[in-house]
């Protein structure tokens, strides 16, 4: 099928039961800035909204200001996450034409919002569960974000405080979708946005002696947006994909991989601002040589901050997992540097499970 022509992710929205509190968070703890902001003090109503940035990532955080929200019942049923993926698109009356055409459910109609600084136009479709694409376009907008939202107010939060920890793009998103469903949405993105599939993963890759799960990773014409797409295999035990669905109610985006150009800063600024992440066991460095060959980072280094090395033939990357960010088990983070690998860490698979089950029994939900 042939591509539906999307420059990039344009912006990750998340729907929050305290988005003031998620915003300070963020800016705190990941290092975004907060730039914007929508609420009663901007004419916006039944919401409140804010603008994170951080290198090329934005993400924006929504809460509902009554239970007359259109959305707010998601905030018992999901809790905290991510409600919608926006993506960029040259025209976005087109792309949404074509992807119903296509069969993708239609949310909302293409719609031109207008204010002093320009023309913001966005239409959305519904992907797996309560999760949406937004196909906007901001070529003819210079606000400081989209209508309804004003740049934040100084005297709330100075950019100057703000204090990135190098975090530069989003590598990739992965949505954990139901048992048996993995290949409907791999259709799904194939069909309606022309998406192909650049690897694949089966429970003998991902299985450890409790839980296995099953993945494919689908990406759009340019591979500039990677969407991994997992699903629950049977095991002796829950897996944390049972795990993440039963908490999330439903299918939903399990977790978000944020490039850095140097990890060992990031991990160790995100360390200081009191970020949670899992470790694997110190047995994992002693044979990390041997498995990933040399590499530039200290090994030392890696293993006081509990980052882990996979490789592929064309060369190798670095990664690492917060724990959940909720007190759901649902969404959590990865922070990832390339060093020419095009891994998702496969090699890792194993340790990093472990880790994840050792969570789980803490939870009693393995
Ligand atoms: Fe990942």
């Amino acid at each position: 099928m042939n591509d539906i022509p999307l420059r990039k992710i344009d912006h990750v929205r998340f729907f929050v039961g305290n988005a003031r509190q998620s915003a300070f968070f963020y800016r705190n703890a990941f290092g975004f800035d907060v730039i914007a902001y929508a609420g009663l003090e901007t004419k916006v109503r039944h919401e409140a909204g804010y603008v994170l940035k951080q290198g090329e990532i934005t993400f924006v955080l929504n809460s509902p200001l009554s239970d007359q929200h259109p959305e707010s019942k998601r905030l018992i049923t999901h809790g905290d996450g991510v409600m919608d993926i926006a993506l960029d698109v040259p025209d976005v009356r087109a792309c949404f034409e074509e992807a119903v055409k296509r069969g993708a459910t239609p949310v909302r109609p293409p719609e031109a919002l207008e204010d002093e600084t320009g023309v913001f136009e966005a239409a959305s479709i519904r992907a797996y569960g309560d999760t949406t694409h937004t196909f906007i376009n901001r070529d003819r907008y210079r606000g400081v974000f989209a209508p309804g939202f004003k740049p934040i107010d100084p005297e709330r939060y100075q950019a100057s405080t703000a204090r990135p920890v190098g975090l530069a793009a989003i590598d990739h998103m992965v949505a954990n979708v139901e048992e048996g469903k993995m290949n409907e949405w791999v259709q799904w993105y194939s069909k309606i946005l022309g998406f192909n599939q650049l690897v694949s993963f089966d429970d003998k890759d991902i299985s450890t002696e409790y839980s296995a799960l099953m993945s494919k990773v689908m990406q759009n014409g340019t591979g500039r947006i990677k969407f991994p797409i997992n699903e629950p295999a049977k095991g002796k035990r829950r897996s944390q994909i049972e795990e993440y669905l039963q908490y999330y109610g439903g299918p939903g985006i399990q977790h978000i991989a944020l490039a850095t150009g140097d990890i060992i800063k990031t991990v160790r600024a995100m360390r200081a601002n009191d970020v949670s992440f899992l470790r694997v066991p110190d047995t994992y460095y002693d044979s990390l040589t041997d498995r990933v060959g040399v590499i530039r980072e200290d090994i030392q280094e890696l293993a006081e901050l509990g980052i882990l090395v996979d490789k592929d033939d064309e060369g190798y990357m670095l990664q690492i997992f917060t724990k959940p960010v909720a007190d759901r088990p649902t969404l959590f983070f990865e922070v990832i540097q390339r060093r020419g690998s095009k891994s998702f860490g496969k090699g890792n698979f194993k340790a990093l499970f472990e880790a994840i089950e050792r969570e789980q029994a803490l939870r009693g939900t393995l």
